[in-house]
């Protein structure tokens, strides 16, 4: 059964001592988003603790603002790719040399509300991260990735298109995985997919970790919605926060134009074949083919028309009638959809608590409340796993897992909040 207790235990097993790793053996370091969601679920009964969730990933953010998606503060041979294969990497903590999905400034907001000297003790911080994305990252104002890592999605379908024009370096050092040691093979991306992600770290670290350069001539260039919604989401929070600790009117100024040239770039991911927000490959402007659960982030970020809006939930009412629990992280209805395969099927618990909290406050709580509840079944029914299987709610790839246990703290938190009014 599950308990606050139980989702309390979870993230105390995983604590390292002011960070918290996403789950023994497959993911022994901090991860950038996952700790994220950590501190909202840590602040429901420890906001001291939380808060060192925060800064404890901001201590690995680099010189030009970058803050990397994973840090390595110790070497642990049952990782790969660890600190070796990265390379050196220019910040204060060794990492990788990429980012991830910048969820940071929404979840700071959500947690400090009141709190500004917490706010203003992380506001230049985040800021210069928000920086990077819209300079190191951007290429004609699309905020552009150029790993499938660094989208947090990383072997979803919708990176095929950018994969397909990739070659595996024929200088590629020989690896050996072990993330197929800790969980079955069959859960995880194919070594094609794993040759080409070193392929683009190899690159990076021929080039120094110059990210400019990464973003111009690297392997991999594609427009993420995840990454895109995401940002443009925790820049709205970014501008609250600025507003509300009074900074310089230069530095509204300059969020405000990142928010605007945000809801450009969200016309740049409409797919009007598909009727929905998908990625899209930079260099040829090919779209992806597929709805995946970043499609429905439109309504997290407050972006995108109405007629789009209405088509992105006739999606999520098609998908609900395919599935036993939402919200799939590959359209069920492709040929390409894995049950239990990571990002090509599975329902991941931080994307239902994004999602329904854009659903809930752009006005589709049904569906909000659906996607909500069918987390909270899949979770009951198998405990904190990773990600679950849409058809089944099976757990999936890591038990005991940091952000599912967070995110249903956070819930539990709501609902006795609510209660308590
Ligand atoms: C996987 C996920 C990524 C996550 C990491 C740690 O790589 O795809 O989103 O941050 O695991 O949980």
């Amino acid at each position: 059964m599950v308990t606050i207790q139980s989702a309390i235990d979870v993230l105390t097993q995983n604590d390292r001592g002011g960070f918290t790793i996403p789950t023994a053996g497959l993911y022994p370091y901090q991860w950038n988003w996952d700790s994220a969601f950590v501190a909202l679920g840590l602040a429901t009964y420890d906001m001291d603790r939380a808060w060192s969730e925060v800064t404890s990933l901001i201590a690995g953010q680099w010189r030009g603002g970058m803050i990397p998606s994973i840090l390595f503060r110790s070497d642990d041979p049952d990782y790969f790719p660890g600190p070796s294969r990265w390379g050196k990497t220019p910040g204060p903590i060794p990492s990788t040399g990429v980012s991830q999905p910048p969820v940071l400034a929404t979840i700071v907001r959500a947690i400090t509300k009141g709190d500004t000297a917490r706010r203003a003790a992380v506001f230049d911080a985040l800021f210069a991260w928000h920086r990077w994305f819209h300079d190191a990252r951007s290429v004609d104002g699309i905020v552009c990735t150029v790993h499938p890592w660094e989208t947090g999605r990383d072997n979803c379908p919708e990176w095929n298109i950018g994969l397909d024009l990739m070659e595996v370096s024929p200088d590629l050092a020989p690896y050996t995985r072990m993330d197929n040691k800790h969980v079955d093979p069959s859960f995880r991306p194919t070594q094609d997919q794993y040759d080409k992600y070193l392929t683009i770290m190899a690159f990076g670290a021929s080039v120094g970790w110059d990210q400019r350069r990464l973003t111009d001539e690297g392997p991999f260039l594609m427009a993420d919605p995840n990454i895109h919604f995401v940002l443009l989401r925790a820049d709205q929070d970014l501008l609250a926060m600025a507003q509300g600790l009074g900074k310089p009117q230069a530095v509204l100024d300059q969020i405000e134009g990142w928010i605007v040239s945000g809801h450009a770039a969200s016309e740049y991911l409409w797919n009007n074949e598909v009727g929905a927000f998908t990625a899209r490959e930079v260099r040829t402007g090919r779209f992806s083919n597929g709805f995946s659960n970043c499609s429905a982030l439109c309504f997290y970020a407050n972006s995108g028309t109405t007629e789009q809006r209405s088509r992105t939930l006739a999606h999520l009412e098609r998908i609900d009638a395919a599935v036993d629990y939402m919200l799939p992280s590959w359209d069920p209805d492709a040929t390409d959809f894995e049950a239990q395969r990571y990002w090509c099927g599975p329902l991941w618990p931080q994307m239902n608590y994004m999602t329904a909290l854009g659903l809930d406050e752009q006005g589709a709580p049904k569906m909000a409340s659906k996607i909500r509840g069918d987390l909270c079944r899949t979770i009951e029914k198998s405990g904190f796993w990773e990600c679950f299987n849409p058809l089944t709610g099976e757990g999936c790839v890591g038990e005991k897992f940091s952000w599912t246990a967070a995110v249903w703290l956070s819930w539990q938190h709501e609902i006795r909040m609510k209660g308590a009014a």
